[in-house]
């Protein structure tokens, strides 16, 4: 059993196997986080690209924690640094965690460090559950047509932005829904600020109109449970 919650913005924590993971831990600067980032507890976290929006917290929690964080080489080269445990991986490269397998896939977008620190290319990630559910977390990114490569992988569930102005707006992620074809989708990295509101129920009844997934609108602190 998994379970998926989204914490506000792009902050998620995957429950799986018994196993807590993070995705993109920004919770004390996020206007829209439902907890206190000192509740969060961790096994994993994973950090997809070095924009401050998704490093977030990780430091200090991975500390607190002693979860192992996950994300590309040079990111992780520079949470070594500052004394996390980390586990390098690159765009393309699956590994076999505890977990399950986790795939780095290709983002269009930057990854600078929050102090300007080079933070190599941005990635999303593809988790293949213990029992073989996919999902597919595309992180910050724009509309790519290798979306459709992704989606040959058979996805349970999506999670995508729709937030516009940094990422994919609400009509690029519809045609995302196109191409990766997956069964659940979860839109993230929206109504966090102005700049990125969305109406969301809009977005969720044309891609249901238009595509076979269904949409699973979230608050921050709400869970979808893929059996
Ligand atoms: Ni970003
Ligand atoms: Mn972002």
């Amino acid at each position: 059993m998994t379970t998926v919650t989204w914490l506000g913005h792009a902050s998620m924590a995957i429950e799986t196997n018994n196993y807590r993971i993070l995705v993109d831990p920004f919770i004390r600067d996020n206007p829209a986080a439902p907890v206190q980032e000192e509740e969060l507890s961790a096994d994993f976290i994973l950090v997809s690209h070095g924009h401050g929006d998704h490093v977030g917290d990780t430091v200090s929690i991975a500390k607190r924690t002693d979860a192992l964080v996950i994300s590309n080489f040079e990111i992780s080269n520079w949470l070594g640094s500052k004394g996390v445990r980390t586990h390098p991986q690159h765009i393309g490269g699956g590994f076999h965690h505890p977990f399950g397998y986790l795939k780095l896939t290709q983002a269009l977008h930057g990854s600078a460090l929050p102090d300007g620190s080079y933070g190599g290319n941005p990635a999303g990630f593809l988790l293949t559950t213990l029992e073989g559910k996919k999902i597919y977390l595309a992180c910050d990114t724009g509309l790519f047509g290798d979306m459709r490569l992704i989606g040959e992988e058979g996805i349970e569930l999506a999670v995508l932005p729709i937030g516009d102005n940094f990422t994919m707006g609400p009509a690029d992620a519809l045609k995302a829904v196109k191409l990766i074809k997956p069964r659940h989708v979860i839109p993230i990295h929206y109504n966090t600020w102005d700049l990125i509101a969305q109406d969301v129920q809009a977005w969720k009844a044309q891609v249901e109109a238009e595509t076979s997934a269904q949409v699973h609108v979230l608050s921050p602190g709400q869970s979808l449970s893929l059996d």
